[in-house]
């Protein structure tokens, strides 16, 4: 707990760790509060030096904890977007709190309060503004000399996964292509191999047989792999009773015993070298119950909860995991999964997002929509209305005769 403290609070200046637990507090106790609790008669606030009283001070509460609220995640993850905006929101408390004490306390007292603490605001909006570097993305450093020679990426014939195949080339790494269609993999081998002059395996397989992945386990043994992606993934839309018993258990063990079985086998290479990294392609499927895609949104959770908990044990010994949680991707999934076509996120983007949190977290959700439906929309209300309400999204989505 105390490296887990050490890291998070590391990862800006003291001054601005101040700053994160202040938005935090306002966002989670004092807004609340003055929101939902304190009377309406006695609520009062300023911007930009006015004073608003009862319910006008209340109508501005919900922008109030919209600010602190992304105030408080900017400072966690240190978002690039956080300057200048951090600066401008301070320096209009340094200028309201100048022109408040001038124009409502007056006299000389008036004028020496609104000069200390609009002074003291401004300080720290300079501050924030010339803080510009902290809050830029650092580089991270190629994915070859962090974890090793070659990625083994499954799923690599179609979708996210061919877009980490070549992110990864990009990055020097050789590429080991696992999935089915051995044709396409060829064809992306070709296309690596000529655009990155990477080296290239192909291995077709059909990962919902466990033997097919101890197959594919024995055939990358002799390569120094650095970096696995579990992505080999399906989803099939459709009430319960109108799917095919057989065809679910075989998602059932491409989604979740494949990633299982590949992990352990080609894991404790990685640990006997001190580095490596597990990418886990889940989903915000995997945050709640989804009717009429029950059985592929019970595989992403547990695709989350084993990435997540392996995350935990891996913390500190040089093995990074991530969970990627992607949402709605324009990829072969919505069409093998007989869906109604919706759009979605590029693939080359979800990918990006990935590789931007392998290292720093133990997952990721990709697409700021997303990551407000996964948390608000499914985590935060009863289960009977996340259950119901993704059933009549649901059925959008879902031809009739499989509704
Ligand atoms: N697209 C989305 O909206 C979305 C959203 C959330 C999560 N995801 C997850 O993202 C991952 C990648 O999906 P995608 O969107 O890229 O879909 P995709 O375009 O359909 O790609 C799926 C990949 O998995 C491979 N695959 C399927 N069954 C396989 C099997 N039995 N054995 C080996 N490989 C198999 C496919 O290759 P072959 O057919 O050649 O075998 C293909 O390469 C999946 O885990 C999926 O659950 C997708």
């Amino acid at each position: 707990m105390r490296e887990w403290w050490r890291e998070v609070l590391g990862r800006r200046p003291l001054w601005m760790n101040a700053l994160f637990f202040f938005c935090a507090y306002m966002a989670i106790v004092y807004v609340p509060y003055d929101f939902l609790l304190k009377p309406a008669a006695v609520d009062e606030e300023v911007w930009l030096g006015l004073r608003l009283h009862g319910g006008w001070a209340k109508a501005t509460e919900p922008l109030r904890f919209a600010i602190y609220g992304a105030g408080a995640y900017g400072f966690w993850r240190m978002r690039p977007w956080m300057w200048p905006w951090a600066a401008v929101y301070t320096a209009q408390i340094a200028f309201s709190m100048l022109v408040y004490n001038w124009v409502y306390t007056g006299g000389l007292g008036g004028f020496a309060a609104g000069l200390v603490s609009g002074g003291l605001f401004g300080a720290l909006a300079l501050a924030l503004w010339r803080a510009r570097d902290t809050f830029q993305r650092r580089e991270r450093p190629r994915l070859r000399e962090r974890y090793g020679e070659w990625a083994l990426v499954t799923g690599a014939s179609a979708g996210i996964g061919a877009e980490f195949a070549r992110a990864f080339a990009r990055e020097g790494l050789s590429v080991a292509l696992v999935a089915r269609r051995a044709e396409r993999l060829e064809e992306l081998a070709g296309e690596l191999a000529k655009e990155h002059s990477v080296a290239t395996r192909v291995l077709a397989a059909d990962l919902s047989d466990p033997a097919e992945c101890e197959r594919v386990a024995e055939a990358v043994a002799d390569l120094e792999l650095g970096v696995l992606v579990n992505n080999a993934g399906a989803g099939y839309a459709g009430r319960f009773e109108r799917q095919d018993g057989e065809r679910l258990r075989r998602m059932v063990q491409l989604n979740c015993v494949a990633p299982v079985l590949l992990t352990s086998r080609l894991l404790p290479r990685m640990r006997e070298q001190g580095r490596g990294a597990v990418i886990i392609t889940g989903s915000v499927a995997g945050n709640q119950p989804i009717p009429m895609h029950g059985v592929y949104s019970a595989t992403k959770a547990f695709d989350q909860l084993f990435g997540e908990s392996l995350w935990g044990e891996l913390h500190d010994s040089g093995v990074d995991v991530l969970v990627l949680q992607p949402g709605p991707t324009r990829t072969e999934f919505q069409d093998v999964a007989g869906e109604i076509p919706h759009d979605g996120e590029p693939p080359e983007k979800v990918v990006e997002v990935a590789l931007e949190a392998l290292g720093r977290q133990p997952s990721v959700i990709s697409g700021w929509l997303n990551y407000l439906r996964a948390n608000a929309a499914m985590r935060l209300p009863p289960r009977s209305i996340a259950a119901l309400g993704a059933r009549a999204w649901m059925e959008r989505q879902t031809p009739p005769p499989m509704r």
